[in-house]
């Protein structure tokens, strides 16, 4: 019986599951494993940042910007938009699969902005590097 996205713990089984599916990716898992080697504590970011994402708690301080523009620069700029397209049709099935009700609504337009937010500014980066 799938449940509401309520807590925490239903914001970690998620992002545990999705990163599962993406490590698991052909197409796009190594952009991730060549790159995150401590999976615990990636893991409990991204558990943060979602949280903080849909309940507004305040847990996640980091710049994802950033990061995705060095992401972007170690893989010799081979980020696009398939691969954004890719990330989140993992992510709404792992939503879809695990839950229902008007927060994975919430956390599917989140995500589709931020992609375009961070595809963008990649491509503002390049211009500067
Ligand atoms: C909407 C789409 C995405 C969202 C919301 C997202 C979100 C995040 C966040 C919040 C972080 C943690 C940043 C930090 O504070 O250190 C992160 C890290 C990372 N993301 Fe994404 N991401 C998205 C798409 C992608 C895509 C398409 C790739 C593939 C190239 C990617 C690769 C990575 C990698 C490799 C890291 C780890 C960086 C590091 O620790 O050095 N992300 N992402």
């Amino acid at each position: 019986m799938k449940r509401e996205i309520q807590n925490r713990t239903d914001v970690s089984l998620l992002v545990h599951t999705f990163y599962d599916k993406i490590r698991a990716n052909e197409e796009i898992g190594f952009f991730f494993n060549e790159t995150i080697h401590d999976w615990d504590s990636h893991l409990e970011k991204l558990t943060d940042f979602w949280e903080n994402n849909l309940f507004a708690v305040r847990k996640y301080f980091g710049n994802p910007i950033e990061a995705h523009n060095k992401v972007d620069k170690k893989f010799n700029q081979s980020i696009n938009p398939n691969i954004f397209g890719l990330w989140l049709n993992l992510w709404f099935e792992t939503l879809d699969e695990l839950f229902v009700g008007e927060n994975v609504d919430i956390l599917k337009r989140r995500a589709r902005k931020m992609g375009t937010f961070l595809m963008v500014n990649i491509y503002e980066n390049r211009k500067k590097t």
